[in-house]
């Protein structure tokens, strides 16, 4: 295995091809242990390139069988293969095809990129360099192709050929063996190549555009799943006709598929009309799946549906461009969902799962800007940042430029853009141009690293009827990047009345002030209200206007203020998390928490569970406390984790416990016979309920009872898994049968195995550790399936911060000694769970030396793959 850790890439360094790829033409003979791979390239040189400039392809893993140019074998002395490619030393200066014929054994193939078996189902995954696991290719995002591509295979063992495009031929070979010919008229790069053989069954249906095409939609699985597969495919018709009605954009190939497969690396890939979904994405029904899977299926069948213009039909120059498609397909799935669910719980949860991933990464050694200017591992930057801090700038350019503005953009771009690799620099262009306005310094929110701080202060002027809102950014240095420019931090606000309403004011003066908006965009601004005759509560980064951390200063009665009245649910939401934020903070530092403030928590959610118009979703979302590590993040330094839970457990029983007799009320309340739907409204009352269970079952005695009851009579796997969460959670004693018997019941499921292992993994008893290495060390675990590594190992590293950081240092060797054995064997896996680690210098000194201690074990354990490398690098630099 390579260890060559030096090899860094720059964004700078880029510079076009020096040879374009026309058309590509492959015969793929699909068969048991070797698969053969014959294509054929029509090669063009670039205008500018020298006669003589050599050809230099991609290649890994490859066995060169034969090798032609216009037909006629390349003699040895012209070409060179080795572990990294295929060059031909003086190509032809002009077009010329390109033949190769490569064996490559897909069985063998355990790091799931380019053509690999999963359940005896031959599947591709090429993004971003997989291709070059095929064939020898100029595997790169900005080489745009036609594919044309012949498979064949034992007719019983792959009885479904399936490729990109559309299906031109098809029929048999005689000895067993079929075919079918594929084209696809699209060109694209290589990484959005798929094929997929095997023995599956499917669902079909059709969808008609708005313009009256004809698409037939299908769902591939294995046999016996089809059942399960209805819920991805209303979602796919919806994401459609959404996508049609909100953005403009039809679906341009006669079919599209889906295929749903158990070894993935990621959640799905959007392969030009051919997506490949990690199954976990696709298969529901009410035994099995909760509502959160059903939500998650028709998120992802969005994303990767949406992808198709932005990602497929324009795609990304080179991989520093990430974040142009994923940024942007976030940020679209998010509003698809907004607008089929309730907007302001959708919000409240992205926000939450950015402070949860991409805070932490933003704040800690694996920070990088949303267009990474260098990468050594370009997997390794599938991340929190590029993903959902991409969408939040595309966001924030949404609230600078309005809705109708950002529209326009929008048209230009895939007016200007279509059938392009481009960047994030032309994306921009359009917003500014359509919009006649200057984003130069917008785009530092792309180059800069780190989440800024928002400062406010305010003075009121009783005399001179003026309010004065002062608000000042900080970036932190991150790893490069010791210096940080202004951002444009659009920060909607609203000013609160006495009563709770808007108060109007006569003008502003000072900083731009956009409606709703103040633009924040220097070190400090200034806006001052004139005509306000009292002081108004200020409410500022509404619906969380900017990925940034405000710090408000405002008292505890001012957030009750706007806990109760706030128009803004977001800030609502905002506003009763920080009360409890403060006072867990407080208790964890050591101060005392008077009686009147936690009363008055109690009270605010005493009033929110008896709200009558707030939604049952939102409600879940309010009566909680901040988790473990949003905690540790305020407290930010010498963090020590079991202090945190500890003093949040009390709180937990200091809050709610007075509320004992309501919250059960409202649990037996929201009992409903109702036959199982997955909409908003009744996962919202399902949501509500299952919250309520899991106060109860930390606060009042009856909760364990409540837990243990609501297990044995669920219907649906979203009440009996929210019964066994609360249950193991709180480490009841009844947990541990509970979770033996759910063992048993759904044995002969992997995807409830899965809830079964993460579950497992973030118990919060002493025992856990050894518990989890009982599980791995059992010789039948599937260590292979990266769903049920990163269940067991991530979810212990992401979602157990007590017992993952304990300073005996066995939850940390738990990790490394996953990741090192993973790391043979599937390297982008490994790199991932090694993640879990990017917090350690916030930990107390007891921790932090426990850490180094299981890193440096690693990094002096032998040879580890460039994935691991890079990561375990930059946590230790
Ligand atoms: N491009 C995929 C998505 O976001 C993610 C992915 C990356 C899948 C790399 C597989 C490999 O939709
Ligand atoms: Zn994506």
């Amino acid at each position: 295995m390579r260890t060559d850790t030096e090899h860094t890439i720059y964004l700078k360094d880029y510079s076009p091809s020096a040879y374009t790829i026309e058309s590509v033409v492959l015969d793929v003979r699909i068969a048991p242990e070797t698969t053969r791979v014959r294509a054929q390239l029509t090669i063009v040189p670039a205008a500018n390139t020298p006669r003589g400039t050599p050809l230099i392809l991609d290649g890994e893993d490859l066995r060169l069988e034969d090798i032609a140019v216009d037909g006629a074998p390349l003699v040895q002395l012209a070409y060179a293969a080795d572990e990294n490619g295929l060059t031909l030393v003086e190509p032809p200066n002009r077009r010329f095809v390109l033949e190769t014929l490569v064996a490559i054994e897909p069985e063998a193939n355990t790091r799931l990129m380019g053509l690999y078996r999963s359940n005896g189902v031959w599947c591709t995954q090429c993004e971003p360099e997989g291709f070059r696991r095929i064939t020898y290719y100029l595997d790169r995002p900005d080489v745009l192709a036609t594919f044309k591509v012949t498979m064949s295979a034992d007719e019983e063992l792959a009885p479904v050929l399936l490729a990109n495009g559309n299906l031109i031929d098809k029929g048999s070979l005689g000895d067993g063996k079929h075919y079918a010919v594929w084209e696809d008229p699209f060109p694209k790069p290589s990484y959005l190549f798929a094929l997929v053989a095997g023995d599956l069954a499917s669902i079909s249906d059709s969808f008609t555009t708005a313009s009256g095409r004809k698409v037939d939609l299908a769902i591939y699985c294995e046999h016996g799943k089809q059942d399960q597969c209805h819920w991805a495919m209303d979602s796919l018709k919806r994401s459609m006709a959404w996508d049609e009605k909100r953005f403009d954009r039809e679906y341009d190939l006669d079919v599209f598929n889906i295929v749903a497969v158990s070894d993935f690396n990621f959640g799905a890939m959007e392969n030009k009309g051919l997506n490949i979904f990690n199954d976990k994405l696709v298969f529901a029904r009410p035994e099995t799946a909760t509502d959160a899977d059903y939500e998650n299926i028709e998120r992802v069948i969005a994303h990767e549906y949406f992808h198709n213009w932005t990602g497929n039909r324009i795609t990304c120059r080179d991989w520093f461009q990430l974040c142009l498609k994923e940024g942007l397909t976030v940020y679209r799935d998010q509003e698809f969902t907004s607008d089929e669910r309730s907007r302001a719980v959708k919000r409240i949860s992205d926000v939450m799962k950015l402070r949860s991933a991409q805070f932490p990464e933003d704040g800690g050694p694996l920070a990088h800007p949303a267009r990474p200017d260098n990468y050594r591992e370009i997997n390794n930057f599938y991340t929190p940042t590029v993903y959902d801090k991409g969408a939040e700038i595309v966001r924030m350019l949404a609230t600078l430029l309005g809705e109708d503005g950002f529209k326009k953009g929008m048209d230009l771009y895939f007016e200007r853009h279509d059938g392009e690799a481009t960047t994030i620099e032309a994306f921009l262009a359009c917003f500014a141009e359509a919009n006649d306005t200057d984003l130069d310094q917008f785009k530092t929110w792309y180059e800069q690293a780190g989440t800024p701080r928002i400062e406010i202060n305010e003075q009121f002027d009783a005399d001179a009827h003026t309010y004065t809102l002062t608000l000042r950014q900080n970036t932190p240095p991150t790893p490069g990047q010791p210096d940080k420019a202004a951002l444009v931090v659009p920060v909607r606000f609203g000013l609160l009345g006495p009563n709770g309403a808007e108060i109007g004011y006569e003008r502003v003066t000072g900083a731009e002030a956009r409606d709703d908006v103040i633009v924040l965009d220097k070190p400090e601004v200034e806006v001052v209200f004139h005509g306000v005759a009292n002081r108004p509560v200020p409410s500022l980064l509404r619906g969380f206007s900017a990925p940034a951390i405000l710090e408000t200063g405002l008292s505890e009665q001012d957030r009750l203020f706007l806990a109760r009245h706030d128009s803004d649910a977001f800030n609502r939401w905002q506003a009763i998390q920080d009360i409890g934020e403060r006072l867990v903070v407080a208790s964890v530092n050591g101060e005392s928490v008077s009686d009147e403030a936690t009363e008055a928590l109690t009270q605010a959610m005493a009033e929110t569970l008896a709200h009558e118009t707030l939604d049952d979703a939102f409600k879940a979302l309010a009566l909680n406390l901040p988790d473990e590590a949003q905690i540790a993040r305020a407290i930010g330094k010498s963090v020590d984790p079991s202090a945190i839970r500890a003093s949040r457990q009390s709180l937990l029983k200091q809050v709610f416990g007075p509320l004992a007799d309501r919250l059960e009320a409202k649990y037996e309340a929201l009992t409903s016979e109702a036959p199982y739907t997955p909409d908003a409204a009744q996962s919202g009352r399902r949501d509500l309920r299952n919250r309520l269970l899991s106060l109860l079952a930390t606060v009042s005695t009856k909760g364990p009872e409540l837990a243990h009851r609501q297990y044995q009579a669920a219907k649906n796997m979203t009440d009996r898994f929210a019964a066994l969460a609360a249950a193991t959670l709180a480490w009841t004693e009844e947990a541990p049968s509970l979770l033996a018997e759910f063992r048993t019941t759904y044995a002969g499921d992997p995807l409830v195995f899965d809830k079964w292992l993460a579950v497992n993994a973030r118990a919060p008893d002493d025992s856990v550790v050894s518990r989890l290495q009982a599980i791995l060390s059992d010789p039948s675990f599937p260590k292979n399936n990266p769903n049920r590594m990163r269940a067991l190992v991530g979810s212990f590293a992401m979602a157990n911060p007590a017992q993952f950081t304990r300073p005996d240092g066995a939850g940390f060797r738990f990790v490394t000694g996953a990741v090192l054995d993973m790391d043979k064997r599937n390297p982008q896996v490994a790199a991932r769970l090694l993640t879990g680690f990017r917090t350690w210098p916030m930990l107390e000194d007891s921790r932090q030396q426990a850490a180094l201690a299981a890193l440096h074990g690693l990094r002096d354990s032998g040879a580890l793959s460039r994935n691991t490398n890079d990561i375990l690098t930059r946590i230790l630099d």
